[in-house]
This record gives C-alpha cells, sequence and structure tokens, in this order.
C-alpha cells in the first residue's frame, strides 16, 4: 500500500511510523535533485501558508520560506511582536481564525501542547519548528545528511554529546529508534532524557532492532561512532544564569579532535546549528571574557574540519521540509 500522509499534521515524529519517515527522506531526496536540476515544482500554486515564531530562527525560517516559494506558495511570517497572538488573542482564537486564512501553519515556540493545540483548532496541517521537546523538521534533515554519507541507515552509531535531554536530543533518539539507527546520549547523569521518552523509544527499538544508550563516560560512548552530533548548551528559553552550571557540568562532552579520533575513521560531524565554535558572536565573546572558553560544545578545528557536514545539514532543511509540506498538503 502505497504512502499517504496528506491532511496530517508534524508535531512529533513518535506520530510516524519507519515507512512514512523513509517516504518523507525519499521525497526529500527527490526535491533536492529537482532543485539541483533547476526543474521547476511549483505543485502547491494557490496555496498559503503561515509561519509563527514565537522564538527566533535563521534556517527553519528561511527553509519553510524558500520551500514554499519553490512550491508556488504564499507565505506569511508573524512572531509575537507583529501578532495579537498570546498577548491579546488565546492560541486557540489565533489557530481558528488562521486556519479559516492558511493551508498550512508552521508554528516554534516554548510548550509541545501549544503546537498540539494548534493543530487540534486550526483543523489545517500544523508543522513544529522547535519546542522545548522537539525539533522533528531538523531530524529528517539530519538523516538525509546520515544516509548521503552512508548510504544504509540500520545500526550506524549516533552519539549525541551534551545537554541529553534538549529537544535535538530527544528528537534524535525518537528518529534513530524508528529508523533501527544505534541512538547513545552522551553526558552528565543531570542532563540525560526523561525516563517516560527512553521507556517509548526502547519499546521501539525491540520493534525495529534499534539500540539506545544512555552514557556519561565519553570515551565508551563514542567508540567507534559513525556520527558525533551535538547541540549548544543552553537552549533558548532557558534562564542565561544558567551558563556557569551548565558549563561546568558539559565541558567535558565538548567535541574535540580526542572525541572523533576516538570514533569510527569515517566518522561525519553534525549539528544543528547556531554553535558556539568561537568568539564571533556576541554570546561567544561573553563566555570567553567571563569563562575563559574559545569554543564551547564544539573545537573550531572540529566544525570546520573535513568530518564536519554542518552546511550540508543545513541545506537540507529546505529539502525535507519541501517534503514535509508538500506530503501533507498536495
Ligand atoms: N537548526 C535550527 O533550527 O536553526 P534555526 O534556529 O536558525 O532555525
Ligand atoms: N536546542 C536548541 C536548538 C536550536 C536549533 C534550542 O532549542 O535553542
Amino acid at each position: 500500500m502505497g504512502i499517504n500522509i496528506r491532511g496530517r499534521s508534524f508535531l512529533t515524529l513518535l506520530d510516524f511510523t519507519p515507512e512514512e519517515i523513509r517516504y518523507l527522506l525519499s521525497l526529500s531526496a527527490d526535491f533536492k535533485a529537482k532543485k539541483r536540476s533547476g526543474e521547476v515544482h511549483k505543485y502547491l500554486e494557490g496555496k498559503n501558508i503561515v509561519l509563527l515564531f514565537e522564538k527566533t530562527s535563521t534556517r527553519t525560517r528561511c527553509a519553510f520560506e524558500t520551500a514554499a516559494f519553490d512550491l508556488g506558495m504564499g507565505v506569511t511570517f508573524l512572531d509575537q511582536k507583529s501578532s495579537q497572538m498570546g498577548k491579546k488573542e488565546s492560541l486557540r482564537d489565533t489557530a481558528n481564525v488562521l486556519g479559516r486564512m492558511y493551508d498550512g501553519i508552521e508554528y516554534r515556540g516554548y510548550e509541545q501542547k501549544v503546537v498540539e493545540d494548534l493543530a487540534k483548532y486550526s483543523g489545517v496541517p500544523v508543522w513544529n519548528g522547535l519546542t522545548d521537546d522537539f525539533h522533528p523538521t531538523q531530524m529528517l534533515a539530519d538523516i538525509l545528511t546520515v544516509q548521503e554519507e552512508f548510504g544504509d541507515l540500520h545500526h550506524k552509531k549516533l552519539v549525541f554529546m551534551g545537554d541529553a535531554r534538549n529537544n535535538v536530543a530527544n528528537s534524535l533518539m525518537v528518529v534513530c529508534s524508528k529508523l533501527g539507527m544505534h541512538y547513545v546520549a552522551c553526558g552528565p547523569k543531570s542532563l540525560m532524557p526523561k525516563e517516560s521518552l527512553v521507556k517509548q523509544c526502547k519499546a521501539i527499538a525491540k520493534e525495529t532492532g534499534a539500540k539506545i544508550e544512555l552514557l556519561d563516560d565519553v570515551k565508551k560512548a563514542t567508540k567507534d561512532a559513525d556520527v558525533i552530533y551535538t547541540d549548544i548548551w543552553l537552549s533558548m528559553g532557558e534562564d542565561p544564569s544558567l551558563w556557569k552550571k551548565r558549563i561546568s557540568l558539559l565541558k567535558p562532552y565538548q567535541v574535540n579532535q580526542k572525541v572523533m579520533k576516538n570514533a569510527s575513521p569515517d566518522a561525519i560531524f553534525m549539528h544543528c546549528l547556531p554553535s558556539f565554535h568561537d568568539r564571533n558572536t556576541e554570546v561567544g565573546e561573553e563566555i570567553y571574557q567571563t569563562y575563559g572558553l574559545e569554543s564551547m560544545e564544539v573545537a573550531d578545528d572540529v566544525f570546520y574540519g573535513p568530518q564536519s557536514r554542518v552546511f550540508k545539514e543545513a541545506e537540507n532543511r529546505q529539502h525535507t521540509i519541501k517534503a514535509v509540506m508538500y506530503a501533507t498538503l498536495y
């Protein structure tokens, strides 16, 4: 039977079967080829979408906008400053209004429940562009990048180093369990994913042949890994006063040459971005002045080194988001 996810929302990959995820990956590869060859693909002409951002973004916003333009759609961008959302109008009422004007809604914000409510009350497909819990569109780009590198995903070992209970780490654990991969959360015990999510992923892993491990020993965790992945140590929405504690907890989990040497010789480095790998950002410089760190979650020579795939991964956001919009709207 063919895969059909038309009309569905894309809130977390927990809602999708491995076959549906593979279908989205294959569609993404098709769209990437079309984009590369210059083949026009305005398959959704006449449709309009709205992008709601309660947190800042470069990649996700630009990927949604450019993908929508390529598909022939109209786009409205709204943030908290320029809309009534949250201040003068509830999310429920906003959802109701937007669902009558738009064919699809992207949302980036805080609680997962908000994106779920948007889907419930708008009546149109809603795409999660990042919440405190999950970042599912990022996952498709990440896995497409892994697939482009290694082909077969089965039992590929992906190690997430750092804040292993953040939105990106949670989502990696979900997608790796769905696709039969070997996922390792490598970080301090106090920053491990919620027990309930681990349990859910381990149950999925039993079905798919995936393996899930939570380890605080860097050497053991990264041994022979195919992918070393990290993310910033303090996510959007977290209190900046937490930097001091987070740095002391996560310093031993920085991705550096020693880590990369312990991984497989063919290993790649991945990061969802943005990244604090040098002093060329306001935060990076502030952290250097306060704590003397030149780089945080990843050393500069790994970030720009030959094993890094971070910019390819970023480009893949466009192709994969296009696939999600197409598959749910066409
Ligand atoms: N990776 C990612 O979501 O980047 P942005 O925050 O720039 O959208
Ligand atoms: N964990 C990060 C991901 C950014 C794409 C954050 O939520 O800020």
